[in-house]
Order: C-alpha cells, then structure tokens, then sequence
C-alpha cells in the first residue's frame, strides 16, 4: 500500500479517564442481580465513606452532578431571600447559576493576577449590609485565599462556600480543600480527574448539616411517612458509584502521568518569551486537572490567534474562561456589572489558554504542542 502525507490525528484537550470495561461490567453484573439501582445503595453508601478518606472531611454527601450539589450547599445554608453573594465571574457558568436559582444576587468579585481565584483583598470593599454568603472557586485547582476569606466571613458573619469542582484531592499544609468553608463542592463529570461520568459531591464539617443535606437531595422525604424539607432530586446512583469506586483506584496513577507531562510542559516551556505558567504553592498539594498558560504581551500571537493556529494544527486547546460569567447576557447589564472593577479578570479572560492535559497524551504529541508553541513547527 502506497502512504501518502501522514495525517496527524486530532489531539484533544482532555479525556475521560474511565475503568477497564470488563470491571465495569462485573460490577454492573452485581448490580443488576441486587436490583438496587439508585437510592443510597451499598455502592453509593462505599463510595461516600472512602471519599471521606481520600478528601479527608468529615462529611461526604454525594449527588448527580456538581450542579445540583452547588445548589443544594446553598440552599442548605439558609441565607436570607434576595441577599447579596459575593463571587468571582472567573468560572464555569454552573457558580453564579447556582446562586440564581436561589433566588440570590451574584456581586461580582476581581481576581488575583497569580491564582485567579477571587481576590480577597477585593471582597470587603463589596460587603453591604445585604450580604449574606462568599462563594469562592478554587479555579483550576489553586486554592482561594481560605484563611482571609476566613476572617472576613468571621468579622461580617457570612456563610463561606467553596466550588472545587477543578480541585479534588487537593491540600494545603495537609489538609483536605473540603474542610474550608461551611460546605465545599466538587464535581466529578467526565471532564474531572475523579469523575463518575456525571456525579459530584458536598464535603462540610457541621454535623447539624448531615440531615438537612440528605432532605434537600431527596425530595425532602426523610422516612417512610415523613417528608422534613421542600428537596430536589439529587441522588447519585448506583452505576455512577460504581464507576466512581473504580476510578477511586485509578485517578492516583492517573495523576502520577500528569504530573510528569506538567514536568514535560514546564519545562520546555519556561524558556520561551512571552508564556507565564501559574504556579502552584509550595505548601499546596496539586490535583493535576488542567495545564492553564498565560500568554504576556511579548509573545508574538495574542490567546486567540494562537488558539486559532493550534485549531488549525488539530490541536484543540480551550479558552476556559472566556467569556467570563459578566459577559453573559443574563449578567452583564446588571448595574453590579457596569460599575465593578473586574479589571485582573477582563485582562486574564483574553489571555489564559489551557493546553491538552491528560495522562493518555503521548511524549510526541506534548513535544508537538511545544514545538507549535516555540515557533518550531
Ligand atoms: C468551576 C465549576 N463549577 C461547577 C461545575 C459544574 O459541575 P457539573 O458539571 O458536575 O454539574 C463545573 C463543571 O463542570 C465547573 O468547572
């Protein structure tokens, strides 16, 4: 046969990382002879134990989505009707949708230049005596500034909630993300580097919130005879956490692969002009979900152009976050909007790119990606 012009194939910006089909069928086997598909089953109920091991918190309460876990941390926590939520627009649609759908105001908060995670130093100057709750994002998997927003939550008596969805199995000076707060969310969709294809979690502390979470995600409906809460549907079932106990062995060699190809970018591309890599803390544990750049104003394309020239190579890369969440139509026209100073996230939102990132991606393929960054291809 006669080869013509090697194609490349295309190159993904992420992977699903998915447990061997025949386990996942042996499992699926167990679970159709139990006829116990969903309602707090014995895998739900495994998997809800070991991820208070793994995350190291006290409380796990597991959901269908990450979604539907924010909404419920909110819900959860009581805040007054129409209160003010500070939060960073630096994120994925689902954070300031969630506040909405509570029948609260999302006020827009800057982020820092380093971790782009809403900057603290910004947050007091937006408290008003509306203000019930923070919702931060620990965006990319950096944490947000936890101890201040501590403190200000603390001086001002606001609730604290954590979107982790980028950030599971992440730690500062050895303690689980999930402790920060008064609920921490994680979402572990087919995107995640923990992910039960579409499934997530709340994490907390407060024993009081163990049973007012589990009404909220089930109807409200407590026992037989009893229905406590006005609750929503938002129980993870049993193949979701089946999926999710496989993969419970799976994500630490999964992540191993991504810490040698964050190696391999790093290092390469340190040297070239023009691309900052976000770092991590010394004391902060990595969760390895995505590899964001920054590209400066010396580098010779701007984020759009080069994302067009990676487009153009099969090379898919994405511009998480642009838009931000202020530019969406059912946001931008609120006068919050018009008037905040949202100065670091409209620069950052024209600048971040984040590049394939998965254990799966060969040598060959990162090595093409730097090659195409460097000028060389
Ligand atoms: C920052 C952030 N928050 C919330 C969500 C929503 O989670 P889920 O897709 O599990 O509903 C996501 C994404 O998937 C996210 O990236």
């Amino acid at each position: 046969m006669i080869t013509t012009q090697k194609v490349r194939d295309k190159i993904l910006v992420t992977q699903p990382v998915l447990p061997e089909l025949e386990k996942v069928n042996c499992v699926l086997e167990k679970i159709w002879g139990s006829k116990w598909v969903t309602n707090m089953g014995q895998y739900h109920n495994i998997l809800g134990e070991r991820l208070e091991r793994v995350l190291k918190v006290k409380h796990v309460s597991l959901f269908n989505n990450g979604t539907i876990a924010l909404l419920t941390a909110i819900k959860a926590l009581n805040l007054p009707q129409g209160s003010e939520v500070i939060t960073t627009p630096f994120t994925f649609a689902a954070t300031p949708h969630c506040i909405c759908w509570n029948n609260l105001k999302p006020v827009f908060c800057d982020i820092e230049p380093d971790t782009m995670c809403i900057d603290a130093d910004k947050i007091e100057n937006l408290i008003t005596p509306n203000t019930s709750a923070i919702v931060g994002v620990h965006v990319y998997g950096f944490p947000c500034n936890v101890r201040k927003i501590d403190t200000i939550a603390k001086k001002y008596g606001l609730k604290v909630i954590y979107d982790a969805a980028h950030a599971f199995s992440t730690e500062i000076d050895g303690v689980g993300i999930g402790n920060f707060g008064d609920i921490t969310m994680f979402s572990f969709h087919a995107t995640k580097l923990f992910n039960t294809i579409e499934g997530g979690c709340l994490t907390y502390n407060d024993d009081s919130l163990v049973r007012k979470i589990y009404n909220l995600r089930n109807f409200g409906i407590q026992s037989e005879e009893l229905v406590e809460d006005i609750g929503i549907n938002g129980k993870m079932n049993e193949i979701q956490a089946a999926i999710g106990l496989l993969n419970l062995d799976i994500f630490k060699d999964e992540q191993q692969k991504r810490a040698e190809l964050k190696l391999f970018y790093d290092n390469y591309i340190s040297e070239i002009k023009g691309i900052r890599i976000p770092r991590m803390p010394l004391n902060v544990t990595n969760s390895y979900q995505y590899y964001p750049i920054v590209i400066e104003d010396d580098y010779p394309l701007t984020r759009n152009e080069l994302y067009e020239k990676f487009k153009s190579m099969n090379i898919l890369t994405r511009k998480y976050f642009y838009p931000a969440c202020t530019d969406y139509e059912c946001y931008k026209n609120d006068l919050t909007v018009k008037l905040a100073d949202l100065s670091v996230v409209n620069d950052l939102k024209n600048r971040v790119l984040c590049l394939p990132f998965y254990g799966s991606l060969s040598k060959n393929d990162a090595a093409f990606i730097c090659g195409v960054l460097n000028f060389e291809i």
